[in-house]
């Protein structure tokens, strides 16, 4: 069915959307700045698509923060994106929780590295802080690596094999989907990538099994409320049939 332009139908929004937010460095790049220049404005953005999604009634969004692979980076990179975080945590976590934003954070928290206390410390507020609310559920996906978190999941599930707590032969998919960090969240169902990369990059490998990928030519930080839309509008024409005919 055709879509007026420009206008979401509230019934053909996906329930959860992911967003892997790419293109900070090449965004920074094309103004002579330095790559935690293009970081800083990738948080502005991300302060509107949060602000939109809650507005427009998304139930669920998972962004890709920090990845197990992003310690890698200069120490001068990783320090800026971990001061960020924290800036960010400390200055929006009120605002958030006013409104009836739920945070979760999707990775190994307390397995972070040295010198990042306080980063931990204000991460573990966050969730406490706002966990009994009921709007938004906010997963930002740090210190995150989709294959450690299907071996983590294993892994509980081995243990309570051998402890006797479970028997592998009746482990069933709604049992394991327990063990990840999204428990009780639904799947992803629209999974958006900026800077035109076609990467999953190790982003929810679990969750994706039947997303609509939705890739874009803009660079994270130029991603506003315009070009969320339109990634939007796509999403509600697709026609989703996950594996049937
Ligand atoms: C990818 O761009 C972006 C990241 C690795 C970091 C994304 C983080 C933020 C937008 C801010 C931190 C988040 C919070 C919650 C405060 P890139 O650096 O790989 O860009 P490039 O591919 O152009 O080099």
């Amino acid at each position: 069915m055709q879509q007026e332009k420009g206008i979401l139908d509230k019934e053909k929004l996906p329930r959860h959307v992911a967003i892997i937010m790419d293109g900070n460095g090449r965004w920074a790049k094309k103004r002579n700045m330095p790559r935690t220049f293009g970081h800083k404005a990738g948080v502005e953005a991300l302060r509107e698509i949060i602000k939109m999604s809650d507005e427009i009634g998304i139930e669920y969004l998972t962004i890709y923060a920090f990845s197990t692979e992003n310690w890698k980076r200069s120490a001068e990179e990783v320090g800026a994106l971990m001061g960020l975080l924290l800036e960010y945590f400390t200055k929006e976590l009120e605002e958030l929780h006013r409104k009836n934003v739920r945070i979760r954070i999707l990775g190994d928290i307390d397995g972070m590295p040295k010198g990042t206390e306080r980063q931990q410390l204000a991460l573990h507020r966050a969730i406490d802080r706002t966990k009994e609310n009921t709007g938004l559920t906010l997963n930002i996906a740090l210190n995150y690596g989709g294959q450690q978190e299907i071996l983590r999941a294993a892994k509980s599930i081995a243990l309570k094999a051998v402890n006797g707590e479970a028997d592998p032969t009746q482990l069933t998919k709604e049992a394991f989907e327990q063990e990840l960090f999204t428990h009780d969240e639904p799947p992803v169902d629209f999974l958006i990538r900026t800077s035109g990369e076609f990467r999953l990059s190790n982003f929810l490998l679990w969750q994706c099994a039947y997303a609509e990928f939705y890739i874009t030519d803009v660079l994270w930080p130029d991603f506003n409320r315009d070009t969320y839309r339109d990634a939007l509008l796509a999403y509600a024409g697709r026609d989703r049939r996950f594996g049937g005919a």
